[in-house]
């Protein structure tokens, strides 16, 4: 099977990660799918900061990194603190107001991070260099205990 370009893997993940928080905040979700969406997110930033951004960075684009990280590290603690709260399987509806203050983090983060690298990952895709890009994004699996560079401590 040909493997998605960046942009078309990432941004999936980005629709799939959303739509679990939007059903919480819709009333309509669960425990079960919320904790997949946040392992999702978890992941998707490992994958970005550990395998996408660095070829990134180093053709250039070192600022437009440095804001998504930054960004990744003011969604850390909501990540974390809801992922906590769905392993002690509390009344999911107590976790509306996180899930908004995430999503409405992501709503700002995503639009930039797809028209700004995510394209510029497809260009570098396209690359005989960087022809594996994709597959190494399709492939990362989320070491224990990673935490995104600029979380606060
Ligand atoms: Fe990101
Ligand atoms: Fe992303």
């Amino acid at each position: 099977m040909e493997t998605a370009s960046p942009s078309r893997l990432l941004e999936d993940q980005h629709r799939r990660i959303d739509q679990g928080l939007q059903d919480i905040i819709d009333g309509a979700g669960s425990l079960a799918r919320l904790s997949e969406s946040l392992a999702l997110l978890c992941l998707h930033l490992y994958a970005e900061e550990e395998i996408l951004f660095p070829p990134l960075e180093a053709s250039g684009l070192t600022m437009p990194v440095f804001v998504m990280k930054r960004e990744h590290g003011q969604m850390w603690p909501l990540v974390q603190d809801l992922t906590a709260a769905c392993g002690s399987a509390g009344p999911v509806d107590t976790l509306q107001n996180d899930c908004r203050e995430l999503l409405q983090l992501l709503q700002i983060h995503n639009p930039k991070e797809e028209q700004i690298l995510y394209a510029a990952a497809d260009r570098l895709a396209a690359d005989p260099d960087h022809g594996s890009l994709a597959q190494a994004l399709e492939a990362a699996r989320l070491p224990h205990g990673w935490a995104c560079a600029m979380a606060p401590r």
